[in-house]
């Protein structure tokens, strides 16, 4: 028997390099050894995109476009669509009635969120209650791991605490605790050195023609010590730098020896960079080009995602109504 594995992320906008080589590339590993759920967080990003959900739809569908032509597999992966299998919300509600108010109240993510996030009002019940919603998408399929970035530690954490809660309170053993499995990919920081993100305008899309690839690249900030052509570079401070390592492992040397010889200048260098991530686009976005055509495929793909998420979300319900005792 395979270990099950799901993962899940939001649709709040266009997937980025930071998307491909933290999550996508690992997901696509997965889906040989692991019996891998896959899945569109769409109420998640409600949570804090309540206002506005003009653009919810289109994301989603355009999400999952860049996971394929990234190449996920329906044939391997469960592809679903959260709000399409309400057992997420009966079993969120079920846990929300036996998560103490501070366990989320002192969540770091939800404390620096608060802190940081000013142009939305995520003061409300809802978003508190994240970390519960995320540990029913988890436990509904009895995960075993939980591919995420060192971001969401303390989510697993909260989860595996309300999972030993709730086996204490009703004898119950329908849940296992669920392992979180580290990406070690190394962080891509945005086109300004802050970390990649659509809200800060520094990300380069997976989706992103060669034109518009090669503009970002050449905005990108280097060594801001190399003024003039001929002063030398300090490669080990420069994003351009660490891309090079990221997407073209091999070239690092060179690209260090040429910039601390001065041989290259900076604008030479972006547009080397350049040509290596337009061409390791390539193939993802003539993929991307034929599913898009393809609507009702994908309709189809994720209908039988759902189909296949719902069958075991509704084995586990029965499994937690009966040891609650409300059936
Ligand atoms: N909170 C996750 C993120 O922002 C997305 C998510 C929702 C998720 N449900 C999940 C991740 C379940 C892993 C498992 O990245
Ligand atoms: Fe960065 Fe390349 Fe310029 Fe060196 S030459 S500072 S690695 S962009």
């Amino acid at each position: 028997m395979k270990k099950r594995v799901l993962s899940g992320m939001r649709p709040t906008g266009k997937l980025h390099l930071g998307h491909l080589v933290g999550a996508l590339s690992n997901w696509v590993q997965l889906q040989d050894k692991y019996e891998v759920f896959y899945m569109v967080a769409d109420w998640h990003a409600l949570l804090s995109e309540y206002e506005d959900t003009t653009a919810l739809k289109e994301n989603i569908y355009d999400n999952v476009i860049d996971w394929l032509a990234c190449g996920l597999d329906p044939d391997k992966a469960t592809i679903f669509i959260q709000s399409e299998v309400k057992e997420h919300t009966e079993l969120h509600f079920l846990l929300s009635t036996l998560t103490p108010l501070s366990w989320l109240q002192r969540c770091p993510t939800y404390k620096e969120q608060l802190r940081e996030i000013k142009n939305k009002n995520i003061t409300t019940y809802g978003f508190l209650g994240y970390p519960v919603l995320q540990t029913a998408d988890i436990i509904l399929y009895k995960a075993h791991c939980v591919p995420v970035g060192k971001d969401q530690l303390p989510h697993l954490e909260l989860a595996r605490e309300i999972i030993r809660r709730f086996a204490h309170l009703f004898k119950s053993k329908v849940f296992i605790e669920p392992e979180p499995m580290l990406t070690r990919t190394p962080k891509l920081l945005g086109l300004d050195n802050r970390k990649m993100s659509k809200s800060y305008d520094n990300a380069i899309n997976i989706s992103d023609e060669p034109d518009i690839v090669s503009k970002k690249v050449m905005s990108m900030i280097t060594d801001p010590a190399r003024i003039k052509l001929t002063d030398p570079g300090h490669p080990e401070v420069c994003n351009v730098c660490a891309y090079f390592d990221v997407f073209a492992s091999q070239k690092k040397k060179e690209v260090q020896d040429w910039c601390t010889s001065a041989s290259k200048g900076c604008t030479e260098c972006k547009k080397i960079l350049a040509e290596i991530l337009i061409e390791r686009l390539k193939p993802v976005q003539e993929k991307r080009k034929e599913l898009t055509a393809q609507r009702s495929k994908i309709e189809d793909i994720l209908a039988k995602g759902a189909d296949r998420a719902r069958q075991v979300a509704e084995s586990t319900m029965e499994e937690v109504r009966r040891d609650i005792g409300l059936v």
